[in-house]
């Protein structure tokens, strides 16, 4: 990091971008490990890679394409981030999350945000589309740690609803009407970028965790600090049951959330055309 405040940081991206986007965007979507193609469905688009905005850290994880996407999906103006950054990459915590402050920054107070997990609870197979009700952090860093500017949103976030009551009940209809099935999880993330031993799971079990993965929360943190309304969907790529442990690998997590993508994309834009 160098000395420059989050807030110069944030200004200087958003100066950037404000003349290259199509049209000021309402809604914002993070599109996860192999669940990117939605972005591919926007019209009238306006694509920049993450290396060209200042501040920006790029993507370096293979199956993230690292650009952004703006333009019209469902009728509605969004800005699709095309591939995330993840905190076991190495970058620090405020500068995974730097994207969510330029999206407030634009306008943007709605953000649907997903991403690939491993299912626990036996419901959540393979393929299983997941709802997040609420999320559990144990990657041990929170991105609201650091020196405090009233720019950045609240000092104390609430977060006694970090995934907003109204976009989930708006999801499970909009799954209902379509026919697809949408499963209501407890998320956690760690830190990665292992994956979990027997004994990590079987504790995950006992804390009431339904479904894991490495990204996502440092995003809500954000974004409720911001007041944004949030709405998290992840895709269930393996399943690790403590009796049965798998071999998981990346490959298998971009190959199985490639495959739940028509399903993905379908629902999300149903969601964004009711939003
Ligand atoms: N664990 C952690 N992160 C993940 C998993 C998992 O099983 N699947 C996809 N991301």
């Amino acid at each position: 990091m160098n000395s420059l405040s989050l807030k110069d940081k944030t200004m200087q991206a958003v100066s950037y971008l404000s003349d290259r986007l199509a049209a000021p965007p309402r809604i914002g979507l993070i599109l996860g490990t192999g669940l990117g193609t939605l972005g591919d469905k926007i019209q009238r688009a306006t694509m920049i890679n993450y290396g060209e905005i200042p501040y920006f850290p790029e993507s370096t994880v293979e199956f993230h394409a690292g650009k952004l996407i703006s333009g019209t999906l469902a009728g509605q103006a969004v800005l699709a981030m095309q591939g995330r950054f993840h905190y076991y990459e190495g970058y620090t915590m405020q500068e995974i999350t730097l994207p969510i402050r330029v999206m407030h920054q634009l306008g943007i107070r709605t953000l649907i945000i997903s991403n690939a997990a491993g299912g626990i609870r036996e419901e959540l197979s393979p393929g299983t589309l997941a709802l997040i009700n609420d999320h559990i952090n144990l990657m041990g860093d929170n991105p609201l740690i650091g020196t405090f500017d009233p720019f950045l949103g609240s000092r104390f976030p609430d977060m006694s609803e970090p995934y907003s009551v109204k976009l989930r009940h708006l999801a499970h209809k909009a799954a209902e009407d379509l026919g697809i099935k949408l499963v209501d999880s407890i998320y956690a993330a760690v830190s990665g970028p292992s994956f979990e031993t027997p004994a990590e799971i079987r504790m995950l079990r006992a804390f009431g965790i339904d479904s894991i993965g490495m990204s996502v929360v440092p995003e809500v943190l954000v974004a409720r600090q911001l007041a944004m309304d949030v709405l998290g969907l992840s895709a269930i790529t393996d399943q690790s049951l403590p009796e049965e442990m798998q071999p998981i690998s990346h490959e298998q997590v971009s190959r199985v959330a490639k495959e739940i993508t028509p399903t993905f994309n379908a629902l999300v834009e149903e969601i964004i055309k009711r939003i």
